[in-house]
């Protein structure tokens, strides 16, 4: 699994993240991105990675996670 990590000194509220990949990102009420910390199921790491290549501050790192045991993943 990867979890999503955001750095909020770096995101500028452009919105690519959600726009690309709207079931992985969401925004907070100020348009920032509001997902860090969180995992990413593995059906949606492709889409996950896609908004991330799409910021244009580069904020959103993902970082490979193993999976917890039995998660069969
Ligand atoms: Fe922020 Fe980048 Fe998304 S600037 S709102 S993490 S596209």
């Amino acid at each position: 699994m990867i979890r999503i990590t955001v750095d909020r000194s770096v995101c500028a509220g452009h919105a690519l993240c959600a726009a690309r990949a709207p079931e992985v990102y969401r925004l907070d009420d100020e348009g920032f991105c509001n997902s860090d910390g969180e995992l990413v199921a593995p059906r949606l790491e492709a889409q996950a990675r896609l908004g991330a290549r799409h910021c244009p501050e580069s904020a959103i790192l993902l970082v490979d996670e193993p999976s917890p045991p039995g998660a069969g993943a």
